[in-house]
């Protein structure tokens, strides 16, 4: 088999950036201001501004957003945080770094977020926060978890630009939600994330803790409460606000490679898509993930597409099977039986703004041959 050429192969992500991204990142670097300066709270109220809620602080990533979320949420040692076991590993850790324990609920078979119902049955009178996570960019049901009363924190890394089904958008909802701008996201700033919060106190509390502790009026290496460093730069912060401004763009995008994938890969048998939106909910489009169909040897049909130059990847794992889980809490296979059975079946497909209608046909094609269907 011939090798594949450079400009043949498709990644699984890329982000799209252009001139005003450059022309941001430029103006700071000639300012000689790197950090703590202007750009973070221009970033800051414009993110705010087009989730309409009233505060955002912006962190080094969403793995440090969550954690200065769940503190800000009071969880603290031995408590107990129901969440899913089908995320990214990141949302389970953020609550073993406040010596708190991950309590996974299953997940429902079509959205793959937190199944209101097991969420329920998983809360105890340890339970301090309850932990959704808008999984692939599709709204989780926060509104059915609201009616426990508990803090919750919606880790909407995934998922900006999501929609719940009454209008509201994910993470507006006045519950401290996270979101996250790593490469592969719908608005990136290489590395990052946003912490939304509802009142001025809890951004004072989260601006503080991610300063090392530092209150807004205090002096330099004055603090006055454990904190962090999880500042985001201000390179990063002119990066993220140029994206922000093409943010409707890159989601149109998105939209139409889904689209253009959902044609393709349909009447290939067994082989399960993405949810379509329902009830109104809207999905912004993160990840394009397949659930094989049952009994299909995914390494084989990972390793036929890599011989084409496609890149693949299971995504995601169960949270509760990595061995750290295991070993800490004992989870065993059988458990969280849906997570599971999604776990072991799905693949992510290159999927990024400026993924071409030929590229997505390859990609369809390269699948169907290598299930044999
Ligand atoms: C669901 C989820 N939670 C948390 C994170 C953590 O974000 P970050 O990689 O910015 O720390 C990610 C991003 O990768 C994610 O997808």
């Amino acid at each position: 088999m011939r090798p594949v050429a450079a400009e043949e192969r498709i990644p699984l992500a890329r982000p799209l950036l252009g001139e005003a991204e450059e022309r941001a990142v430029l103006e700071v670097l000639r300012s000689g201001r790197l950090s703590l300066g202007p750009a973070l709270p221009a970033f800051e109220r414009a993110f705010a501004a087009r989730l309409g809620v009233a505060h955002a602080s912006a962190v080094s990533s969403g793995t440090a957003g969550l954690h200065l979320a769940l503190r800000a949420a009071g969880v603290t040692d031995g408590d107990e945080v129901v969440t899913s076991p089908f995320s990214f590993v990141a949302s389970a850790n953020a609550v073993l770094f406040e010596r708190a324990r991950p309590v996974f609920a299953d997940v429902d078979p079509l959205t793959l977020n937190i199944d209101p119902d097991c969420a329920a049955a998983a809360i105890t009178e340890r339970t301090r926060a309850l932990l959704p996570v808008h999984v692939f960019g599709y709204p989780a049901d926060v509104p059915a978890l609201e009616v426990h009363g508990l803090p919750i924190v919606e880790d909407a890394c995934e998922a900006l630009g999501a929609v719940h089904s009454d209008g509201t958008p994910v993470g507006a909802r006045g519950h401290l939600a996270v979101f996250a701008f790593y490469a592969n996201k719908q608005l990136t700033t290489g590395e990052g994330g946003m912490v939304i919060s509802r009142d001025a106190s809890i951004k004072q509390r989260i601006d503080s803790e991610r300063n090392q502790g530092r209150a807004p009026d205090m002096e330099w290496l004055d603090h006055d409460r454990l904190g962090f460093n999880y500042r985001l730069s201000e390179l990063a912060c002119a990066l993220g606000g140029a994206q922000l401004q093409r943010l409707d763009q890159m989601l149109a995008e998105r939209a139409r490679v889904a689209a253009r994938y959902r044609e393709a890969l349909a009447g290939i048998e067994g082989l399960e898509l993405p949810c379509p939106d329902r009830g109104g909910a809207r999905r912004s489009w993160f990840v394009f993930v397949v659930a094989l169909p049952r009994g299909a040897d995914r390494d084989a049909v990972i390793a036929a597409l890599r011989a084409q130059g496609i890149a693949s990847k299971p995504y995601l794992p169960a949270i509760h099977l990595m061995s750290l889980y295991r070993e800490r809490f004992g989870h065993r296979e059988g458990e969280f039986p849906v997570c599971e059975d999604v776990a072991s079946r799905s693949l992510a497909l290159p999927f990024f703004p400026g993924l071409s209608e030929g590229q997505v046909a390859r990609v369809a094609e390269a699948l169907r041959a290598a299930l044999g269907r």
